[in-house]
Order: structure tokens, then C-alpha cells, then sequence
């Protein structure tokens, strides 16, 4: 089973099974330098935890994070840092009766149809268990990112069809669903409430500012910034769609519109969402991501078994309303690990170009 491994100079390896051990990460490239202690990992687990709303999964985890190797006196060795987070409260049991049933939705099937099994306690390796290996390896990306001034926000604009209608950033991090409009996270806190009485589940479409990169990240042809960006937030669960600044919006628009025009001062609009040409612009990076809805429902649905006779399925497992506001902290760690990467890959070209005159 490949690819289990993102990023090119700064690379970060997950591994384990939700029901498992426990889960890790391994990060190949981090400078040595770097100030790093196991405290640091505290907030940003917490924000992936479940428990900020009663639409979370009832699972609880401490999600404390073991630093197994790469610092030495406090600072990052330039070594492979390991990370492992312990599994602790992970219930088998209720899954036994949907064992050999797969969930409508979800990878069971595919992954039966290509490996021939498939972990039905809870996802295994396809279980949003594992982000919380990408929220960790973010920790240490971030610590590249923040002296150079780049700044990430992820935040709640729309759920279960409710649009955010007013922005305030700020104030997003002050409710369970990371809305920048606190009378839309009313409604939306609602809509999750019903669903969840329902047994139903919502999608959503979680928004990623990033605030100070400088220009030059990104390396056309194929690892643009844009196209690496849009992997990384594609390859977390319950993604099905990703916008750079306009997004599919652009697609109605004249090229008089999008187009943003160049002043000595910069640029005069961003439908660009901070990249051109596959390389950031120095503008802000808008990226928008798409939710589905979690798959896992109470509702009983058609299926069918391991041999492919139908069944019906009712889900009884621990599973979360919705992926947001979970979703988000992942989503923010899979920007921070992208422009890491770039941003070492960036300076190894500057550093090129310098000793070039
Ligand atoms: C933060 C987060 C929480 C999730 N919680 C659940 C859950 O409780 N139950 C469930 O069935 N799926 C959950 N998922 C979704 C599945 O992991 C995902 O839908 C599944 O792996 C199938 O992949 P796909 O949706 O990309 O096709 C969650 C995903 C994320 C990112």
C-alpha cells in the first residue's frame, strides 16, 4: 500500500490504523535548529479532537504527542523526527455487526475490491483517525513558516447549505464551528442538531487564507503551487472539490474581469487566489474546499456483502455529524506541510541564484 508519503525536501510519512497501536508520522528534511518540545502539539490537537460540539464523534483520545526521535536538547537535530499519537479509546465491538457489510459511502469497498480486506472496526488507514498524524507533522512545518511571516487561517463558510453571509476572522476561532459569522453558526449549530436527530450527516465548504507568503513558491511544471496544494487538501477524507481564488467561478467570468490588474503597488484584485503560473504572487492564497457528508449514518441503507449478496446496513458505530469543524485544523496542517516544502524549495533556488552573480 504506497503512498503514504507527501512533500519533496520537507517529507512527511503517516503510519498506523485507527484501531491500531496508535498513529504516527515520520518527518524526513526539517532543519536542525529548529526549538521544538511536545507542549507545542497541545492546542492544535485539540482543535482536531472531537468534542467542541455534540456533533462529534463520542470517541475520546488525549491525542498526546510522543516525540520518538529527531530533537535532541530541545531543538530538531536535522534527524527523521518521529511522532506517535496513542490510540486509547478505540470500541471494536460496535462494529462486529456490520463486519462483513460495506458502508455506503466509504472506502470498505474499494479497499476490499483492491486489497482483498478491509477494516470495518473503524476505517483503519482510510479512518480520519490518521489526519491527527498530519495535524502533528503541521506543528513542525509551522515552525519553518512563522519566522518567515506566513500566516494560515482555515474558518467554517458554509454547511449544510447555510452560507456565512459576514466575515469576521477574528471572531471565527470563538465558536465550535470556526464561522466567521456568528448568526449563520447559530443556524448552522441548528441544521446539525436536526441532522443528527435524523441520524443524517452534512457537508460543507471550509475557506484557507494564507497571509504573507512572499512570491516564488511553487515549481511548475508539475508540482505548481496550486496543483501541490490541491493534492494535499484532496487527499483528506470527505474532500471532493478544491477553488484557488475564483475557482469554479471563474469559468462565468470575462477575461476583463478575472484578470487582476498589476500596479506598482500590486496587484489591484485577487481572483487569482495568490498564485500565477503555478507560483505564489505574494498576494493572499484563497483555497476552498468542498465537503461531503460524513458516510457513516444511522439511517438503514441498501448495501451489499462481502459476496456481494444485497443487505441492508444500519450504522450503530461512534461517527461524527459532520467532518467540520474536525476537518479544519487537518486541512490547515496539509497547507502548512505544502508550503514547507515549497518554501525550502524555494530557498534552495534563491540560494542557486545568488551564488550565481
Ligand atoms: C475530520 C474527519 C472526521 C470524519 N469522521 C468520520 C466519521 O465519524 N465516520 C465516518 O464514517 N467517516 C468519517 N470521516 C470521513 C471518512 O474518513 C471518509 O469519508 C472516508 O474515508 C471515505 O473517503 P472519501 O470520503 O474521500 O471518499 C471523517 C473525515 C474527516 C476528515
Amino acid at each position: 500500500m504506497a503512498g503514504n508519503s507527501f512533500g519533496q525536501l520537507f517529507r512527511v510519512t503517516t503510519f498506523g490504523e485507527s484501531h491500531g497501536k496508535g498513529i504516527g508520522a515520520v518527518i524526513d528534511g526539517c532543519p536542525p535548529g529548529l526549538a521544538l518540545a511536545q507542549e507545542e502539539f497541545v492546542r492544535e490537537m485539540a482543535r482536531r479532537r472531537p468534542g467542541r460540539g455534540s456533533f462529534d464523534t463520542p470517541r475520546k483520545e488525549t491525542d498526546e504527542v510522543e516525540i520518538m526521535s529527531g530533537v535532541f536538547e530541545g531543538l530538531t537535530t536535522g534527524a527523521p523526527i518521529s511522532l506517535f499519537i496513542h490510540n486509547q479509546d478505540a470500541d471494536s465491538e460496535s462494529y462486529e455487526v456490520i463486519k462483513n457489510l460495506f458502508r455506503p459511502g466509504h472506502g470498505d469497498y474499494t479497499y476490499f475490491k483492491k486489497y482483498g480486506h478491509f477494516d470495518y472496526r473503524g476505517a483503519g488507514r482510510y479512518s480520519a483517525r490518521e489526519t491527527v498524524a498530519r495535524v502533528a507533522a503541521g506543528v513542525i512545518a509551522e515552525k519553518l513558516l512563522e519566522p518567515a511571516g506566513i500566516k494560515i487561517k482555515a474558518y467554517t463558510i458554509e454547511l449544510g447549505g447555510i452560507r456565512a453571509e459576514s466575515f469576521d476572522l477574528e471572531a471565527a476561532d470563538e465558536n465550535p464551528l470556526y464561522c466567521p459569522d456568528s448568526k449563520a453558526f447559530e443556524r448552522m449549530e441548528q441544521a446539525l442538531l436536526e441532522a443528527k436527530n435524523q441520524q443524517d450527516s452534512l457537508g460543507g465548504i471550509v475557506e484557507v487564507r494564507v497571509k504573507g507568503c512572499s512570491q516564488g513558491l511553487g515549481e511548475p511544471v508539475f508540482d505548481k503551487l496550486d496543483a501541490d496544494l490541491a493534492k494535499a487538501i484532496m487527499s483528506v477524507g470527505t474532500v471532493k472539490g478544491v477553488e484557488i481564488g475564483e475557482g469554479f467561478g471563474a469559468a462565468r467570468l470575462k477575461g476583463s474581469e478575472n484578470n487582476d490588474s498589476i500596479t506598482p503597488e500590486g496587484f489591484r484584485t485577487n481572483h487569482a487566489g495568490g498564485i500565477l503560473g503555478g507560483i505564489s504572487n505574494g498576494d493572499e492564497i484563497i483555497i476552498r474546499a468542498a465537503i461531503k457528508p460524513i458516510p457513516s449514518i444511522g439511517i438503514e441503507q441498501d448495501t451489499i456483502n462481502r459476496h456481494g449478496r444485497p443487505a441492508r446496513i444500519k450504522i450503530t458505530g461512534r461517527f461524527d455529524v459532520t467532518a467540520i469543524p474536525r476537518i479544519i485544523p487537518v486541512l490547515g496542517a496539509m497547507v502548512k506541510l505544502t508550503l514547507a516544502d515549497h518554501y525550502l524549495r524555494y530557498k534552495v533556488t534563491r540560494e542557486g541564484l545568488e551564488d550565481s552573480f
